[in-house]
């Protein structure tokens, strides 16, 4: 194992991970993984049963990783995603380092006397994430997630790097443990008052890294480990971020209208369609290369402009990704798209906003969007109406009345259609989104709530 140090600066150091050794990477199309994966569950005990594969697994881990044992006692894994697994470790040096990572500790700290301080420290042991990075990653894409962690150092509510080692092929990250509930436990019981804590914290995390002008990429509920009984939750998984303005070549969103009216009435389709061809089909000789943008994510979170390969992609998308959060919890559904590939996920958001926003929206990136399935209209849905769908309320209530949303879910809705914006320009940002009413809010409820206990 390469080194001990846990500050920052030799951290990167203990890296052998040169900007030398990078290749270019080609068109990337990273699809993470399925919304559906098994994510890691809050466990306090450090002993947990664990399956016979699992130890074996671990075992291996230790053999292959010469060292590891020293610093940590593997305690179980909790993840295993597509390019990474992840275990439960006891750090069995925390009191050698200085640990200013350790939000536990600080709060701890603000309320015990110096005395249980020192008796906690001494005896409570100590958790982390060890994340074993495939050894098929790349070697750039290593190197990015653990440079994009160590500028978002500080960051609250993002789970930070601690450190990290290479043993040949072999790198980790060690982060802070974060205990956390697995989304589908507690998605169909969250109350409106706890959506407005959970997305607090998640805009929190967003606004730092959306100022550090990064994209994650890759919001959605496993990447976001929430706790409730804590009301904190902690953004992690850096694998799939990026610089805003990495491969940034001109799209015609950031053109003005006229000048994108102009470029459309000029494209080869309408070329096309002026030679007496049907909307629907397509030029018999098109040599035009192939449009290249980062489509990385997960299916059923990529914004409309990530589906239809917008070229200068912004922070704006992780917005949207959220956004399918909060319909997910407001329409008990998980995961509520559910797409085989992208053209099936831009007709789900068809079927939802209609087939002329989904017009509007292709032509400001420049692309065209044509679809001959009848049962898609032209003006889509209310968020309102699918939510009492998915919510078995599209009826009428005992008194024959149409079901209404609570005023609660009105205003949560209100605040949903500024994150699924299809227009990333228009779409919320995390920063305004902190400041919404939605947002802002969030523990006034649950104040007057105990305000009126205690009044009973
Ligand atoms: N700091 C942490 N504390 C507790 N659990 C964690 C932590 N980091 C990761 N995990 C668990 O491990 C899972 C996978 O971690 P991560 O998302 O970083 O890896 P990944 O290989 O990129 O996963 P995927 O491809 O599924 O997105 C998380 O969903 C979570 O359940
Ligand atoms: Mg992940
Ligand atoms: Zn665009």
């Amino acid at each position: 194992m390469a080194g001990v140090a846990r500050s920052y600066k030799q951290n990167i150091e203990q890296m052998v991970v040169h900007q030398d050794d990078i290749r270019e990477e080609e068109e990337t199309l990273d699809e993470s993984g399925d919304p559906l994966d098994e994510s890691g569950q809050t466990v306090d005990s450090s002993e947990e049963e664990i399956e016979e594969s699992v130890a074996e697994d671990m075992q291996r881990f230790e053999d292959s990783f010469v060292g590891i044992n020293k610093r940590f006692r593997l305690i179980n894994r909790i993840g295993e995603g597509t390019f990474s697994t992840v275990y439960k470790a006891e750090d069995l040096e925390y009191n050698r380092y200085n640990n200013n990572w350790d939000i536990d500790e600080k709060e701890d700290s603000k309320w015990s006397s110096p005395a249980t301080k020192r008796r906690n420290s001494r005896h409570r042991p100590k958790y982390v994430a060890i994340k074993k990075i495939y050894v098929t990653s790349s070697p750039i894409r290593i190197f990015n997630e653990l440079d994009l962690l160590r500028d978002l150092r500080n960051s609250e509510n993002v789970c930070p790097l601690i450190t990290a080692f290479r043993h040949n092929d072999q790198v980790i990250a060690v982060l802070p443990y974060c205990q956390h509930r697995d989304f589908r436990e507690y998605f169909r019981d969250m109350k409106v008052p706890e959506m407005r804590i959970y997305f607090r914290n998640l805009f929190t995390a967003l606004r730092s890294v959306h100022r550090a002008g990064i994209l994650h990429r890759d919001i959605k509920p496993t990447n976001f480990l929430y706790n409730p009984e804590h009301a904190r939750g902690m953004l992690v998984d850096f694998g799939l971020a990026e610089r805003e303005g990495t491969d940034w070549h001109q799209c015609a969103c950031t053109l003005s209208s006229e000048d994108r009216r102009y470029k459309i009435q000029h494209s080869v389709y309408a070329a096309h369609l002026n030679a007496g061809n049907q909307p629907s089909s397509y030029p018999k000789n098109d040599n035009r290369s192939s449009r290249r943008a980062n489509r990385a994510g997960t299916r059923g979170f990529r914004a409309p402009e990530v589906l239809l390969k917008c070229t200068q992609q912004t922070t704006s998308i992780d917005m949207w990704s959220a956004g399918v959060i909060l319909l997910t919890l407001l329409s008990r559904r998980f995961p509520f798209f559910h797409s085989a590939d992208d053209i099936d996920a831009l007709l789900e958001i068809t079927s939802i906003f209609g087939r002329k926003k989904m017009r509007e929206t292709s032509l400001l990136h420049g692309q065209v969007f044509e679809t001959n399935i009848p049962s898609y209209s032209d003006q889509g849905h209310s968020l309102e109406k699918i939510i009492l769908w998915a919510t078995s309320r599209s009826g009428k209530d005992e008194n024959g009345e149409k079901q209404q949303l609570l005023p609660e879910e009105k205003e949560a809705v209100e605040f949903l259609y500024r994150l699924m914006e299809c227009d990333p320009a228009k779409r919320i940002t995390a920063d305004e989104a902190l400041r919404h009413p939605f947002i802002a809010r969030a523990g006034d409820d649950i104040e007057e709530d105990e305000d009126a206990l205690d009044l009973v």
